[in-house]
């Protein structure tokens, strides 16, 4: 614990404006404080509040905890609701012709949906769902590309009751073979092609090659959205076109009514073994914590234009595109492409197009932006935007600081938010118009957020020291459980040695500053972040091994000016060391090999080969040595337990 050290000497400071704290719905710290203060007398009653005030109930709830077996902990238990209902149906009176969704198409072209029109495309689609006797509590996969009919699958499957899955587009179907078999699918949601950055991917042949792997007997039927209109191989007995399916169908559909603890979805995230978990989420509780964060972090008003840039396979778009923004009743922007195609202007022409107000992204595609056109957002009008925001990894004071200067043009506070896939909605993160910002720093824990810095025996650390970011009282939008697998979520996330079981364990090292602030650090366990995405270690090393000429792989990761981290593996082959240019092939196709293993975005940067990895002489892989190789660093660690010593050496240099 004491390499964990404070790294950043921010002084800087940006407190409110008055312009903005005047119209926020938490106008000043002691609005914020108060909220924190309520939640701290009386844990429950705050919760219990907030529920009832925020969510629209069939069935009211009258208990507001019940912690059961911990962590397995029921949160509004006897109250029964649907998500879909509250994110739709509540508008449908008071808003009806509210743009719900304007939708830009990667070829620029533009669709707008109200609420409404939205209402009636998912009612059809989940009558659709019906008709193929998918029911309530069975899982349906999806893989989609990022249009309103992703929005739509989704939401069509919280009215009927069925547990989305949503599988990220750019995962290799062995990948989604893993998920659709881990998670029993019954149907798979898919289109024929996906069109980004003026390319075609295939996601229907990927979708048939994961079938193909077997063990997915599960799957009756595949529904394919035609986004492209290329040739697809297509089924009639198991495959069905999504216009045929929702062709004559009823633009209405009684939802659901479920309990609050009902899954909503599962999200496949990496951890520290070679197999992603599937992180379980509630109704009820996950609801809620999009909803109060769309408050206090978007500080949301009813004339917002919102816009989070995530894709709806990662747990970003699930709470910030399709739950929270619908549940508000927000406008929001869906964007199909990304951010360099035409050119890198892209992001700040919709924003200008569509007068964006809230545009919420990661730092790793601002830090790539500041590259490709530092001064671009300087030609577009940018004077719609109210409040920035980021998420999935650290930001660094310079990103922060160009980011608000020249995006927000030092007019807009960013909120730099951190949560996880498994805590479902924000966690630490500032109320803009409450919070003075220090660049850098996620600010503070929200109301009801019990979060601290400990150490390894779960005691409170001062501020200054690093430690363990946990989180010590029990929330509603945490996941409920790992899909099929209850003693790993406990093991990993209520581990008995950090507070004796009672504290949530993030997996992520923080520090408090004199004021108060969090900073945080990294992750304390062997997950990367590239590009703002989690890759276990272990998972890109079962798949090197995978490969029949790798006979042993050990993955690293190495900070990376654009990605935040890059992925560096070595690699010791069955045959001999390779060479020249057999070495530079070797890495080609072990490159390609990850990306059709797990998808592009596991490729390693590096790949050096050695006759072996450096070991102790029980056998294990000395992690911290191949870091320092990886960062072409001296090697000043005591090396004394090293079996090998010369292999350093071989290590050294990279392939390429
Ligand atoms: C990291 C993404 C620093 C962190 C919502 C966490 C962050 C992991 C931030 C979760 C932030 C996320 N500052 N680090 N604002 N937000 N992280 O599950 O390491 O894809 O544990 O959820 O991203 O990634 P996940």
């Amino acid at each position: 614990m004491s390499t964990i050290e404070t790294v950043l000497n921010e002084t800087r400071v940006f407190p409110p404006s008055t312009e903005f704290a005047k119209h926020a719905n938490l106008p000043n710290i002691a609005a914020y404080k108060t909220l924190c203060a309520q939640a701290e007398d009386d844990y429950l009653g705050f919760w219990g509040k907030q529920a009832d005030e925020n969510i629209l109930w069939h069935k009211p709830f009258t208990h507001v905890l019940d912690e059961g077996t911990p962590p397995f902990f029921k949160w509004f238990d006897d109250g029964e609701l649907n998500v879909s209902y509250n994110c739709l149906d509540k508008h449908l009176s008071t808003q009806p012709d509210k743009t719900a969704i304007i939708f830009e198409a990667d070829d620029g072209s533009v669709t707008r949906s109200s609420y409404r029109d939205l209402h009636q495309r998912v009612c059809q689609f989940a009558n659709g769902l019906k008709s193929l006797n998918i029911k309530k509590g069975d899982c349906v996969v999806i893989y989609m590309p990022m249009r309103i009919e992703a929005v739509v699958a989704m939401q069509a499957c919280a009215r009927i009751g069925a547990i989305h899955s949503v599988v990220f587009g750019g995962f290799s179907a062995k990948s989604l073979h893993e998920r659709i078999h881990d998670a029993g699918a019954v149907a798979v949601i898919t289109a024929d092609e996906q069109v980004r950055g003026g390319k075609n991917n295939p996601l229907k042949i990927t979708v048939d090659n994961a079938i193909k792997m077997g063990g997915t007997e599960s799957v009756r039927s595949i529904i394919v959205y035609q986004r492209s209109g290329n040739d697809v191989p297509f089924n009639p007995t198991r495959d069905i076109w999504w216009h045929e399916l929702v062709n004559g169908k009823a633009s209405d559909c009684e939802p659901e009514w479920v309990d609050a603890e009902h899954p909503l979805f599962t999200l496949y995230t990496s951890g520290s073994t070679g197999k992603p978990k599937g992180v379980q989420h509630s109704s009820a509780g996950y609801l809620l914590g999009t909803i109060v964060s769309m408050k206090w972090v978007f500080d949301y008003q009813s004339d917002d234009v919102f816009w989070c840039t995530a894709d709806v396979g990662w747990i970003t778009g699930h709470s910030y595109v399709t739950y929270g923004p619908l549940a508000m009743g927000a406008t929001q922007v869906i964007f199909e492409g990304i951010p360099t195609y035409p050119d890198a202007g892209r992001f700040w022409k919709i924003i200008q197009n569509h007068k964006v107000t809230t545009f919420y992204t990661a730092p790793t595609a601002i830090r790539s932006l500041i590259k490709l056109g530092h001064d671009l957002p300087s030609k577009y009008d940018l004077s719609s935007l109210r409040l920035l925001g980021s998420v999935g990894e650290p930001i660094n004071p310079e990103a922060w600081m160009w980011y608000y200067q020249k995006v927000g043009q030092s007019r807009c506070p960013i909120v730099d938010t951190w949560w996880q896939t498994e805590t479902g909605s924000h966690m630490i993160a500032p109320a803009p118009g409450a919070v003075p910002l220090k660049p850098g720093s996620c600010t503070f824990p929200l109301p009801g957020i019990f979060a601290a810095i400990v150490d390894e025996a779960g005691q409170d650390v001062e501020n200054g020291k690093g430690g363990f970011l946990v989180i010590k009282r029990p929330f509603p939008s945490l996941a409920r459980t790992l899909w099929g697998d209850s003693e790993r979520f406990k093991k990993t996330y209520f581990p008995e040695d950090v507070g004796q079981g009672k504290y949530y364990l993030a997996g992520d090292s923080a520090n408090c500053d004199a004021d108060g602030y969090f900073w945080i650090m990294g992750r304390i366990d062997d997950v990367l972040n590239v590009s703002g995405h989690r890759l276990g270690t272990m998972e890109i090393e079962s798949a090197l091994v995978a490969n029949p000429l790798v006979a042993e792989a050990a993955v690293v990761g190495k900070p990376h000016e654009v990605n935040g981290e890059s992925i560096v593996a070595f690699v010791v082959l069955k045959d001999e060391l390779p060479v020249g240019d057999a070495a530079t092939t070797m890495v080609d196709e072990l490159r390609r090999w990850v990306a059709k293993e797990i998808g592009p975005i596991a490729k390693p940067e590096e790949i050096r080969f050695g006759e072996n990895l450096p070991k102790t002489r029980s056998g294990k892989i000395m992690r911290r040595l191949l870091r320092t190789l990886a960062n072409n660093e001296e090697i000043t660690q005591d090396i004394s337990t090293l079996e090998n010593p010369a292999i350093l050496e071989q290590l050294k240099l990279p392939t390429r």
